[in-house]
């Protein structure tokens, strides 16, 4: 059956949908899901820094050396791993900058399908990254000593869609429509995104929009409770919360169809990404409540710069891939990353403080 019949059915039979049941439709379905296609994946349909160039894996390596040195025995967890390009590159940078501590090293790769961790494994395996040294799960694992890095996952998670009115707030639903399903507003589904919405919306105007991140907010916490000592690294586009209500009164929930911005999420799922922008400062919190230490809020770019990414790239191409992954007027700016340890000290390269100037 066409996805799309699939999400008209439940809709049926179970009334108005959530966005975030119809993005969990539309990117993770088994066989339609958009992560789920074969012919959907990093690099040929989506571009991310892991896939543009092995420098980002390698100059990251450089920050997170620091971090698995002290540990006896370190594990890097790539979370939502895709294709496998980041822990292969951040593996090959500390083969290169901390030999002693890759030794010691324990690749984790995480994610939610298994077509990914296999083309992942794959990836590992072309680098001449021994197998042994790599385990593999869908979900992450319950105890981890060591660093978990998150690029680009928090925003393929579901989110839940809201809006303010005068009296509150309400939640998007997909009903039955045209061409297949639309939009509804009605009341929130859960007490929870009811309470996370109705604190939102009594600053805003009627009409605004925003997303409740129910899933990203799970992941981190869970995240930081798995953490016995070491250390989460974010990174994903995003802004503040309040930075990001302000710019985007409609929300900043689309849809991506071979590179073209789409607002329409809800048109033909299964054949775009789906994708919004982190609160980074919801986050923060969520996992400060877990007893992480916030480190460092910053941009991809002042990260990349002081992590030496300008010394490492060599010839005039990775000169041009640098430039690009720290240009403060695109993906260097657009992407921050968060650092936040537990029982650890700071990571020397890695810039302090979480003040960013509004972007
Ligand atoms: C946009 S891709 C990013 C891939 C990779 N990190 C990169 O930067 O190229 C997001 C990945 O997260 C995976 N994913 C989605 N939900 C997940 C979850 N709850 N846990 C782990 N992985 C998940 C997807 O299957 C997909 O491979």
């Amino acid at each position: 059956m066409a996805l799309k019949d699939t999400i008209l059915e439940e809709i049926r039979h179970d009334g108005p949908m959530t966005v975030a049941r119809f993005i969990e439709h539309a990117l993770y379905d088994p066989q339609h899901g958009y992560y789920n296609q074969p012919q959907r994946r990093a690099g040929t349909e989506w571009v991310t820094a892991p896939t543009l160039s092995p420098l980002f894996g390698h100059t990251l390596a450089r920050g997170i050396a620091p971090l698995l040195e002290p540990l006896q025995d370190p594990m890097l967890i790539d979370a939502g791993t895709g294709s496998g390009e980041l822990a292969r590159d951040i593996a090959l940078g500390l083969h290169e900058h901390a030999p002693e501590t890759f030794e010691r090293l324990t690749l984790h790769l995480v994610d939610a399908s298994q077509q990914a961790l296999q083309r992942a494994q794959g990836t590992l395996q072309d680098a001449g990254i021994h197998p042994d040294d790599v385990t593999t799960s869908t979900t992450l694992p319950q105890q981890a000593t060591g660093v978990i890095v998150a690029n680009e996952l928090l925003d393929a998670l579901p989110t839940h869609l809201c809006q303010a009115t005068p009296n509150g707030a309400q939640e998007i639903f997909l009903v039955e429509g045209e061409p297949t399903v639309e939009l509804a507003a009605g009341p929130p589904s859960t007490p929870r995104i009811q309470d996370h919405a109705q604190r939102t919306a009594k600053t805003l105007d009627p009409g605004h929009l925003f997303e409740v991140p129910l899933e990203a907010i799970d992941w981190a916490k869970n995240a930081a409770r798995s953490l016995e000592q070491g250390a989460l690294v974010i990174i994903d586009y995003g802004a503040k919360r309040n930075q990001l209500l302000d710019a985007y009164p409609k929300g900043t929930l689309h849809a991506y169809h071979h590179g073209r911005r789409i607002e329409e999420f809800w048109f033909n799922p299964g054949t775009m990404d789906i994708t919004y922008r982190i609160p980074f400062d919801t986050i923060q919190e969520t996992s400060e409540n877990e007893s992480l230490q916030t480190r460092a809020y910053t941009t991809q770019g002042t990260l990349l710069d002081a992590l030496g990414i300008r010394e490492i790239a060599q010839d005039a191409n990775d000169i041009l891939q640098a430039k690009k992954l720290i240009d403060p007027q695109g993906a260097g700016g657009t992407f921050k990353t968060l650092l936040q340890t537990k029982n650890t000290p700071h990571p020397h390269p890695w810039p302090q403080g979480t003040n960013l100037p509004r972007t």
